[in-house]
């Protein structure tokens, strides 16, 4: 039983997801990362967070490493989502409630979007909801604290 009250979520976001905010706004919304930072902050007060975001894969499968050991990890791959076996892999090895996260409905866009490498190997998949969508999957992996 995990009783730490003040539980750790990794919220990782990958390729080009840095450019929150100005890039595409009309799919992906106004918010910009530091945005959803703060969103977060607020909904979830005793959470510590570890936000991280990066354009290089190997980066970033060294943040799911990181994220072994905490309370579950929160991830937006970007466009690696449709192609990446190196994250898929990464994944499958960290064991802790793991939440993919699309901002856009990717299901309802360009056909490549709509297959997802790392899905088989995630507790849940949030797509279409926005910022809205990183509040959801925080809370579920909330609510799987000390269920491992
Ligand atoms: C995205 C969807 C991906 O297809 C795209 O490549 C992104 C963002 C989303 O949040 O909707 O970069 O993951």
């Amino acid at each position: 039983m995990n009783a730490d009250p003040n539980p750790t979520v990794f919220v990782l976001d990958g390729v080009n997801l840095g450019t929150l905010g100005q890039r595409r706004p009309e799919v992906y919304g106004a918010l910009t990362l530091k945005d959803m930072e703060k969103l977060l902050r607020e909904e979830f007060p005793s959470v510590t967070f570890e936000f991280r975001q990066t354009d290089h894969e190997g980066e970033m499968i060294e943040f799911i490493r990181e994220a072994a050991g905490s309370a579950g990890l929160v991830v937006n791959p970007g466009a690696w989502t449709h192609y990446s076996y190196a994250l898929h892999d990464a994944l499958e090895a960290v064991d802790v409630p793991k939440v993919e996260v699309h901002l856009s409905n990717v299901h309802a866009r360009e056909e490549w979007r709509r297959c997802s490498v790392v899905s088989p190997v995630v507790d849940a998949v949030v797509a279409g909801m926005g910022a809205r969508g990183y509040v959801a999957a925080v809370g579920y992996v909330l609510s799987r604290v000390g269920s491992r």
